[in-house]
């Protein structure tokens, strides 16, 4: 297996974090990081055994593959489109732009240049939320009809605002399951977002973030045949249940009027028969390697090796789609 040379640009808390992941993922070999404080840059390159390079064009002429930018928000497109320029594969933290009209600039320049592009939603990677969406595609729970998914903590410090902090997480998390929505409302301030969109199916999300409170910092998905509960924290959840729901039919039967059958359909019952019968299935539960970023790096390697310009389990229009309901957020919130 042909190992994948990569770059960090930046240094703070989740480069540190992803260079720890890295290293569950088999076949990446990190070689060197830049950032602003070259201090902040020696002591990563220290900790892990990599080369801290003085500017950023170093950096971009390293012998490396890919560049994995977690530098702020604010300064997301002007690095992806350094690196797409150096000629570099590029993982972009999220959120992956601050508004959808930069989110297409740098897929335009990814696409243009014919390199890879992605962004590192380490959420959507995770074994458990791939076996979720998997199931949720196949159809075997049904139609979905609404889903509730939160991510709030008491005095996060969402330097940037609790939508594009934290609400991209839910957001990304509802975008994957149901897609772009027709209809957006929302209430809220810098700090704390309340937003339920409305889709063409009839399907409705709920989607809470806030730097002030902790939140459930979990989600619940309602189809027609289940009820589907991902356990907290929804950037990277280990395990959902899965609670069938009673077929139609039999909840518009008539309980019987005698015997164990009719004791069986009392509602309040219902729930313990229905597990009985395997209607219930158990926890699902699917750990992260490592810490979790391992998952996202893996994908970013097989794209690479082989050949792909975008990752198929998130495409860079799936990226721009989120911003582009965070935009419609941010318009619902002035009006
Ligand atoms: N996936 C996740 O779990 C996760 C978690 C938290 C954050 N994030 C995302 O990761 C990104 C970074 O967050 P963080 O918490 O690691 O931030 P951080 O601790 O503030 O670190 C940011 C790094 O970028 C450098 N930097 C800032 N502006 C720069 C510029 N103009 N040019 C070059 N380097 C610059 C900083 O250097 P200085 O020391 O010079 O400022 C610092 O090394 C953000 O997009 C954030 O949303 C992701």
């Amino acid at each position: 297996m042909r190992a994948i040379r990569w770059g960090i640009l930046g240094a703070g808390v989740i480069s540190d974090d992803f260079v720890t992941g890295l290293k569950s993922a088999p076949g990446s070999e990190v070689v060197a990081c830049w950032s602003r404080t070259q201090a902040r840059a020696g002591e990563l390159a220290a900790r892990h055994g990599l080369r801290a390079t003085a500017t950023l064009d170093e950096l971009l002429r390293a012998d490396v593959e890919v560049v994995y930018v977690a530098t702020p928000p604010q300064s997301h497109k002007e690095h992806a489109l350094a690196c797409l320029a150096a000629g570099k594969a590029v993982l972009l933290e999220k959120p992956f732009a601050m508004n959808a009209a930069e989110a297409r600039e740098i897929a335009s320049a990814a696409r243009s240049a014919k390199r890879f592009c992605m962004e590192a939603m380490w959420s959507r990677f995770v074994p458990a939320v791939r076996e979720l969406y998997l199931q949720l595609k196949s159809g075997r729970h049904g139609e979905v009809q609404s889903i509730e998914a939160s991510l709030g903590f008491a005095q996060s410090r969402a330097r940037d605002g609790a939508l594009l902090d934290l609400g991209v997480y839910p957001l990304s998390f509802v975008h994957g399951v149901l897609g772009a929505p027709r209809d957006v409302s929302a209430v809220g301030s810098h700090d704390e977002v309340s937003a339920v969109l409305g889709y063409a199916s009839g399907a409705q999300a709920a989607v809470r973030c806030s730097a002030r409170a902790l939140l459930r910092n979990d989600a619940i998905v309602w189809a027609s045949g289940a009820r589907l509960e991902v356990e907290q924290p929804l950037f990277r959840p280990e395990s959902f249940s899965t609670h069938a729901l009673a077929p139609p039919a039999a909840e518009a039967a008539p309980a019987p009027r005698g015997g164990l059958r009719a004791i069986t359909q009392r509602p309040e019952l219902r729930r313990w028969v229905q597990r009985a019968k395997g209607l219930t299935a158990p926890r699902v539960t699917l750990p992260a390697i490592g810490n979790g970023y391992a998952h996202e790096a893996l994908e970013v390697n097989d794209c690479l090796r082989g050949g792909a310009l975008e990752s198929g389990v998130l495409p860079l229009d799936e990226s721009i789609a989120v911003l582009e309901t965070v935009d419609r957020i941010r318009g619902a919130l002035k009006s």
